[in-house]
């Protein structure tokens, strides 16, 4: 499917962008590890967390869908899972996968997993390494590439390890194979990653510990073989896909537009810092708590932007923003700086590498030195580019944006990648003002 964006004039008005991904999974798996059951309200239903739903349904979970965003989870409790008659497709999502596998390494039976030619090509040895370690088989292509074979066992290893990146999906695929080990299993990370599961599972009745550790970093603890307590779970809205509105109101004077109850856990509001710093006018308003996690309304109104300089440890708290805030710092006056982002390169797509050739392509000069991106910005660019998507959706959305802010509006084929994240981004973005449509298919070349 291909979309088209137009130029637009200042934005206004008020949204609630949809669930955030991240919590989705995670409700949806450690629901199914709780032992009766537990309610969601507020679950992103996009591909990559309906992906999940169905892996966790093969593994036998039962799952209803009472309403929309409303879905009830019966768990079956820490290692009771089933063995699937079927291969589990994860689609485009790793986090699907790769918290997965953490889970299915605690049970004795073997899974085969696999999804779509995005998911096939990203790294998977991080996380099948520490699994070996726990004493899990993981047979997988290359480079630990899917498709996977994990064969688990009831009699998993409590570990520490030192990951080389800083990963939510390492950290949380360890914690969770820990959850069936007994005793403790640690996780040492270079810098803090978001800490969605661990507040989780503290919230279940988990004994769960975060300390600096030993030597730099930070470690995280869990104590295994625990029952989980069934939950409530609410899952407030995406600060990542909030990053979408929020950049392309943020960056068009005359704008003026509230977001509602977007997640505002400081291990993911990296881009509002950053958009902060480059003079953006951002209010928080309404604060308060969901789930065990802070949420607020955004109040955002369109300013000049100024270039920025982002040091490589804000990464893991905008690691997904970096493509949009890139969008951002082309229409910001002067010579902005993103540093440290090796990580972008594993993303759906190699996301430094695409977005630089994407920005060039609409007229902004950007250059890529080691892990850095420079981008040059100032004018409105000349946009009227025509961007390959490559199965990720946040390519898809940040160019979609760029179009809105550009000259000339510009085209993104692949942009059905978008229904991972973001259903119906479009009529969001529109109903604030945007001119996001659909191009007649006659119209692909
Ligand atoms: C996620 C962690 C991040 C992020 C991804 C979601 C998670 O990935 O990019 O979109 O839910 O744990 P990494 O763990 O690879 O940094």
């Amino acid at each position: 499917m291909e979309m088209q964006a137009l130029p637009h004039g200042p934005l206004e008005g008020e949204a609630r962008p949809p669930g955030d991904k991240s919590i989705s999974h995670r409700a949806l798996m450690l629901a199914a590890l709780a032992v009766g059951e537990n309610r969601i309200e507020g679950l992103l239903e996009g591909e990559d967390v309906l992906a999940t739903a169905g892996a966790l349904r093969a593994l036998g979970v039962p799952l209803e869908r009472r309403g929309p965003g409303a879905w009830t989870v019966h768990g079956v409790g820490v290692g009771g899972l089933a063995e699937p008659d079927t291969v589990l497709d994860l689609g485009n999502a790793g986090t699907g996968v790769r918290l997965l596998m953490g889970i299915l390494a605690g049970h004795p039976f073997t899974s085969f997993l696999s999804g779509d030619a995005s998911l096939r090509r990203r790294p998977m040895a991080r996380v099948a390494e520490p699994l070996r370690a726990m004493g899990a088989a993981v047979l997988a292509r290359s480079g630990d590439r899917l498709p996977a074979a994990i064969t688990g066992t009831s009699r998993l290893l409590p570990i520490t390890w030192r990951s080389k990146v800083a990963s939510a999906q390492v950290k949380s695929a360890i914690l969770l194979a820990g959850l069936h080990a007994p005793g403790e299993t640690t996780v040492i990370e270079p810098l803090a990653s978001r800490d969605h599961t661990e507040r989780m599972l503290a919230g279940m009745g988990a004994v769960v510990r975060t300390a600096p550790a030993e030597g730099g970093g930070v470690a995280v603890t869990v104590v295994g073989q625990v029952e989980l307590l069934p939950q409530s779970f609410t899952v407030p809205a995406d600060p990542s896909s909030a990053a979408f509105p929020a950049v392309a109101a943020a960056a068009r004077p005359g704008s003026r537009i509230r977001l509602l109850g977007v997640g505002l856990n400081p291990s993911r509001t990296g881009a509002y810092t950053t958009l902060s710093e480059m003079g953006a006018r951002i209010e928080i308003l309404e604060r308060g708590l969901a789930g065990g996690e802070e949420v607020g309304t955004l109040l955002i109104e369109g300013a000049e932007l100024a270039a920025v300089d982002v040091p490589a440890e804000r990464a893991p708290s905008m690691i997904d923003e970096y493509p949009v805030l890139f969008v951002a710092a082309a229409l910001a006056r002067g010579r902005s700086r993103f540093r440290g982002l090796g990580e972008l390169r594993v993303k759906e797509s190699d996301r430094l590498a695409v977005m630089a050739e994407g920005l060039a392509a609409s007229g902004v000069r950007c250059w890529i030195e080691g892990d850095d991106l420079w981008v040059e910005g100032g004018d409105r660019p000349a946009g009227g580019a025509r961007i390959d998507a490559r199965l990720d959706h946040r390519i898809a959305m940040s160019f979609l944006v760029l179009g809105g802010l550009a000259k000339q509006g510009v085209r993104v084929a692949g942009a059905e990648t978008i229904a991972t994240s973001f259903p119906g981004f479009a009529d969001l973005m529109n109903g604030l003002g945007a001119r996001i449509g659909t191009l007649p298919e006659e119209g692909l070349g």
